[in-house]
C-alpha cells in the first residue's frame, strides 16, 4: 500500500514551479472534443483526475496523441460513442463535462450519474435546469443522465447557486446552440474564466466571464486551437501554506497573483509577509509568529473552499482561537479528527470548526480523507515534530503533480513509500 511519509521540523526554503490549473484543464480536456479539428492543449498538469478525462475522452472514439507529460493533441472527428461509463464517472465527477460538450456538438449524449461524494452532497440539479433551458429534453433515471434535443437554442439561465460545474457545463453546451444565452448569477472562478478563454480560441462567442454574468452567441462551429492551461491557484496555496505552517521562505513561481489574493490576504493576518512579483509569490514566514484569523469559504473571489483544510492546518498551530466556516460543502471537515491525531485543537460545530492554536503538531499515522484534507495532513506534517505516515495517498495523487519532488526540493525530508519495509528504511535514515 502506498503511504507518503515525512520527517517534519524543516522550515521550507527555495522555489516551486507550479502546474497547470487541474479543474480549468478538465473543462477544457472536454471543450476539446467539440471539433473535428485538432486540439492542442499545453501546460496540463500531470495528475490522476487529468488522466482519467483523457480516458474517457478516448473510450468515446476521439483520437488522443500525447504528445509529452503536459501536452496533448485531441481530434473529436473520429467519435463513435455519445455516452459516457460510470467507471469514469465514478472516479471523476467531472466526466460529466462530457454532457455539455456532447450535447453542444451532437445534440445528444447520455452520461452516468455522479452520485455523492466524500466531502458533501453533490447535486446536478443546476446542470439539468441549464440545459433544458436550452431546449434538450432531459432524463434522469436507471442511475443514468441523458439529453436530447433535435436543436438547442439559447435561453436566459438564473442559477439559483454559484456552481462552477453548472456554469461550465451549460457554458460548454450554449457555444453550438443558435441564438442568444445568458448564464446569470455565474461562478466566477479563474477556471471558468479560462474555459470560456479556451472556447473563444475555438471560435467561441463568450462574453462577460469572470462576472455574474456570461453572455453567450452560439456559433455553429468551432475550429481548432493550441492554448495552454492556466496555473493551479490551488496547488500555489498549498504550497503557500506549506511555508507559513514550517515558519519557511518559498517562492511559488509561475502562478497569477490576483488569483491567490485571498489566500495571500489570509496568511498576511495570519503573520507572514506575502511578496507579489508578476508571475510568483514568496511567502515569508520565517523567524515570524503565526496568529489567529477568522475564514470563511465563499464562491470566487471569496476564499477558495478548496483551501479551507489547509488553511485550518495552518491555523491549528497559530497562537489564539481561529474560526473556520465552510460555506460550499457540507462535509469538508473530515480531517479534523486526523489533525487531532496530531495534536491539534479543533472543535467542529455545524459548519464552523473552531481552531484553537497548539504550539506544535506531533507526527502520527493518518489517513486521508480526500484531495484538499490529504493536503492538510502534509502541511501538518512537515510543520511536526516527528515522523507521519500518511495512508490513502490515492486521493492526493488526483490533484497534485509530484508533490513529493516539490517539497523535496524545498528541502522537506519527504517520500512515497510502498512497503513495510520501505516506511523502515525512511525511519532507520532519517533517525
Ligand atoms: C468545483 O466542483 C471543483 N471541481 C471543486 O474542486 C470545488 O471544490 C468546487 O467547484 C467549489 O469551488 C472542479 O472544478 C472539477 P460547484 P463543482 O458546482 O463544480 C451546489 C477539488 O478539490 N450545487 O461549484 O462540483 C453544490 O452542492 C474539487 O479540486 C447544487 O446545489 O462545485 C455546492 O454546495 C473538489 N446544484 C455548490 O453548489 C448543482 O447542480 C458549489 O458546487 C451543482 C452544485
Amino acid at each position: 500500500m502506498e503511504q507518503y511519509v515525512i520527517k517534519g521540523g524543516t522550515a521550507l526554503s527555495g522555489e516551486v514551479e507550479i502546474s497547470g490549473a487541474k479543474n480549468a484543464a478538465l473543462g477544457i480536456l472536454a471543450g476539446a472534443i467539440m471539433t473535428d479539428e485538432t486540439v492542442t492543449i499545453e501546460n496540463l498538469p500531470n495528475v490522476k483526475d487529468i488522466n482519467v478525462l483523457i480516458g474517457a475522452i478516448e473510450d468515446i472514439g476521439a483520437s488522443v496523441d500525447r504528445v509529452d507529460e503536459h501536452t496533448v493533441k485531441i481530434t473529436g472527428s473520429s467519435i463513435t460513442r455519445l455516452s459516457v461509463d460510470y467507471e469514469y464517472i465514478k472516479k471523476i465527477r467531472a466526466s460529466y463535462y462530457l454532457m455539455g460538450a456532447l450535447l453542444g456538438k451532437y445534440k445528444s449524449a447520455e452520461v452516468a450519474l455522479p452520485g455523492g461524494c466524500l466531502i458533501g452532497s453533490r447535486p446536478i440539479d443546476l446542470h439539468v435546469k441549464g440545459l433544458k433551458a436550452l431546449g434538450a429534453n432531459v432524463d434522469v433515471s436507471y442511475g443514468l443522465w441523458s439529453a436530447r434535443a433535435d436543436r438547442l437554442a439559447g435561453n436566459h439561465i438564473y442559477l439559483d447557486k454559484v456552481s462552477v460545474g453548472a456554469t461550465i457545463n451549460i457554458m460548454l453546451a450554449a457555444v453550438l446552440a443558435e441564438g442568444k444565452t445568458t448564464i446569470e448569477n455565474a461562478a466566477k472562478e479563474p477556471h471558468v474564466v479560462d474555459v470560456a478563454s479556451f472556447l473563444n480560441s475555438m471560435g467561441a462567442n463568450i462574453r462577460g466571464a469572470g462576472t455574474d454574468v456570461i453572455r453567450i452567441v452560439g456559433v455553429s462551429k468551432l475550429h481548432g486551437t493550441t492554448y495552454a492551461v492556466i496555473p493551479d491557484q490551488i496547488e500555489a496555496g498549498t504550497y503557500m501554506c506549506a511555508a507559513a505552517a514550517t515558519h519557511g521562505d518559498v517562492l511559488v513561481k509561475n502562478v497569477i497573483p490576483k488569483h491567490l489574493e485571498a489566500t495571500s490576504a489570509k496568511l498576511i493576518e495570519a503573520g507572514c509577509v506575502i511578496e507579489e512579483y508578476d508571475d510568483a509569490v514568496r511567502v515569508i514566514a520565517k523567524g515570524r509568529k503565526l496568529s489567529s484569523t477568522h475564514v470563511t469559504t465563499l464562491p470566487y473571489p471569496g476564499f477558495p473552499t478548496d483551501m479551507q483544510p489547509e488553511i485550518t492546518a495552518v491555523l491549528a498551530i497559530a497562537e489564539g482561537t481561529s474560526t473556520v466556516s465552510e460555506s460550499i460543502f457540507e462535509n469538508r471537515f473530515k480531517y479534523v479528527d486526523e489533525l487531532a491525531r496530531m495534536g491539534a485543537t479543533i472543535k467542529v460545530e455545524g459548519t464552523v470548526a473552531i481552531v484553537t492554536g497548539v504550539e506544535r503538531y506531533t507526527g502520527a499515522q493518518v489517513t486521508a480523507p480526500d484531495l484538499r484534507a490529504g493536503a492538510a495532513l502534509i502541511i501538518a506534517g512537515l510543520a511536526a515534530d516527528g515522523i507521519t505516515v500518511i495512508d490513502d495517498i490515492k486521493f492526493i495523487q488526483r490533484g497534485y503533480e509530484d508533490i513529493v519532488g516539490k517539497f523535496t526540493k524545498l528541502g522537506a525530508t519527504f517520500a512515497e513509500v510502498d512497503s513495510e519495509h520501505e516506511l523502515q528504511k525512511f525511519k532507520l535514515k532519517v533517525s
